[in-house]
């Protein structure tokens, strides 16, 4: 954890100027867990409680938004007990603590967002808000045409029938099937389940959108900054 000044840390909190901070230590106003300070130097860390004239004062963290694009062999939670990598570690260069919204097998690739916003995510990871999520599939076999239908009816899995879905043949060569999988809802392992269910197994799995945010030209194991357009879309 990032150790800074007093009076640094107090101007980044937006309480006051640095110099203004300076005065107000030298007053006696300030006090570092219950601790009156009236010294310059000393440092502090987040975990610090800082009062002026008896008030907490904390820092704000900036709310960051972040497309990943996961590639096939990293955990979509933020710790693994198996000890494997997780998205978090291909985002080590965000000084923020961000937090993965929603999964991703650790099997399949492609879009996962992250933020430290905790109102986004509840956004996106309710049901009721339905956000649509796109993904490639390639499947073994070729499914039928009343699979199809069945598939974007609805389907039996597990105890739930599953809410209207898209699916759009991309690419068949007789043994396997591209396909551009759309649903709406977010169950473990939905899509793969799916796909079982109407005898065509997933073989590789990849999301490329959900709701307004495109994978678009992410390399694997890339990240950008959602833009604010992006970010409104989910309100
Ligand atoms: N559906 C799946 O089966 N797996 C995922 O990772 C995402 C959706």
């Amino acid at each position: 954890m990032e150790e800074i000044r007093l009076q640094k840390y107090i101007a980044e909190c937006g309480v006051a100027s640095r110099r203004k901070a300076e005065e107000l230590i030298a007053q006696g106003r300030v006090k570092v867990n219950g601790i009156t300070v009236t010294e310059m130097g000393i440092k502090v860390t987040e975990k610090d409680v800082v009062e002026i004239d008896g008030k907490p004062v904390k820092k704000e963290e900036k709310k960051v938004y972040i497309a990943l694009n996961k590639p096939v062999g990293y955990i979509s939670s933020a710790k693994d007990q198996f000890g494997r990598p997780t998205v978090l570690d291909l985002v080590s260069d965000v000084q923020e603590r961000v937090f993965p919204v929603g999964r991703l097998d650790y099997d399949t690739s492609g879009l996962i967002l992250l933020t430290n916003d905790g109102d986004f995510t509840y956004r996106l990871t309710h049901p009721k808000h339905e956000i649509m999520k796109v993904y490639e599939a390639v499947l073994n076999g070729v499914p039928k045409k009343e699979d199809i239908e069945r598939f974007e009816k609805g389907l039996k899995i597990d105890d739930y029938i599953t809410s209207p879905a898209e699916f759009e043949i991309l690419k068949c060569d007789g043994k396997t099937t591209t396909a551009k999988i759309t649903i709406h809802e977010g169950k473990n392992r939905q899509v793969r389940k799916m796909c079982d269910k109407i005898g065509c197994p997933v073989i590789k799995l990849k999301r490329i959108s959900i709701g307004e945010v495109d994978l678009g030209s992410l390399k694997e194991g890339e990240w950008r900054n959602l833009t604010s357009k992006e970010i409104e879309s989910f309100n």
